[in-house]
C-alpha cells in the first residue's frame, strides 16, 4: 500500500510553495489523495523546533546545534506524519527534507561529513523521497523574489546571509541531483511558473506510476 514521497529543495524565493501548492491540486483533481507537509515542522514537535532555529535563537550555539536541532525535527515528523501517510498509500509533498540539512548546514555550515551523514541516517530512518524536485534558480532573482514576499517583515536566519553562501547552496544542490540523478529532477525556476508547474506535474505523474508499477508487481508476485 506504499504511496509516494515528493520533496521540493531550492534556494531562498525559487517558488516552491506556490510549485506545491499547484502539483497538490493537479494530483488531487485526478483522484490522489495528497498530504503537503513542510520542514523544519509539520508536526506539533517539529514545529516547536522551527521556531527555535528560524528566529535565529539556536545560531550562537553553532553549526552542530543547529544541525541537531533540524535532526531532531525531521525525526518527529518522519515518524508522526511522513511516514504513516506514505504507508497508507497517500502522496506526500514535502516543502523541504533532507537535502536542505546537506546544503545549509553540511555544504554552508562546514559541517563534518561523517557527522552529518550519522544525523541523516537516524533522522531520515529509510525515509528517502521517491521524487526530489530542485528548483533552481539565480540566488540575486531569488533573494529579490523573497524580500518581495516579505514586504515590511524583517528577513529570517537564513534569507539575510551573504550572497556568496546563496551561491554554494545553490552549486550543493545542483551536486546532488548530479550526484543521485534516479532520486532528483532540477527545474530551472527562472520561467514562467506555469510552464515549471506542467514540467514537474509530469515528473510527479511518472514518479507516482512507478511505484503503483512496483505495487502491482509485488501483488502479483
Ligand atoms: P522557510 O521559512 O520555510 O522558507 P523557505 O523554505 O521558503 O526558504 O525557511 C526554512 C529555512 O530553514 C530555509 O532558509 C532553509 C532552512 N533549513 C535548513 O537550514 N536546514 C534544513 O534541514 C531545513 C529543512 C531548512
Amino acid at each position: 500500500m506504499r504511496g509516494t514521497f515528493i520533496t521540493f529543495e531550492g534556494g531562498e524565493g525559487a517558488g516552491k510553495s506556490t510549485q506545491i501548492r499547484t502539483l497538490a491540486e493537479t494530483l488531487r483533481d485526478v483522484g490522489h489523495d495528497v498530504l503537503v507537509t513542510r520542514e523544519p515542522g509539520g508536526s506539533p514537535g517539529a514545529e516547536a523546533v522551527r521556531h527555535v532555529l528560524l528566529s535565529g535563537a539556536a545560531e550562537p550555539f553553532g553549526p552542530e546545534m543547529e544541525a541537531l536541532l533540524f535532526a531532531a525535527a525531521r525525526s518527529d515528523h518522519v515518524e508522526q506524519v511522513i511516514r504513516p501517510a506514505v504507508e497508507t498509500g497517500r502522496i506526500v509533498l514535502c516543502d523541504r527534507f533532507m537535502d536542505s540539512s546537506r546544503v545549509y548546514q553540511g555544504v554552508t555550515g562546514n559541517i563534518d561529513p561523517d557527522f552529518m551523514k550519522s544525523l541523516e541516517k537516524v533522522s531520515v530512518n529509510g525515509m528517502i523521497p521517491d521524487l526530489t524536485i530542485i528548483l533552481d534558480l539565480d540566488p540575486v532573482e531569488g533573494l529579490r523574489r523573497a524580500t518581495a514576499r516579505r514586504g515590511d517583515d524583517a528577513a529570517d536566519r537564513y534569507e539575510k546571509e551573504a550572497l556568496d553562501v546563496h551561491e554554494r547552496r545553490r552549486e550543493a544542490f545542483l551536486e546532488i541531483a548530479r550526484n543521485e540523478p534516479e532520486r532528483c529532477v532540477v527545474f530551472n525556476a527562472e520561467r514562467d511558473k506555469a510552464v515549471v508547474a506542467d514540467e514537474i506535474a509530469a515528473a510527479a505523474l511518472a514518479a507516482i506510476g512507478r511505484r503503483e508499477t512496483r505495487k502491482a508487481e509485488a501483488g502479483a508476485a
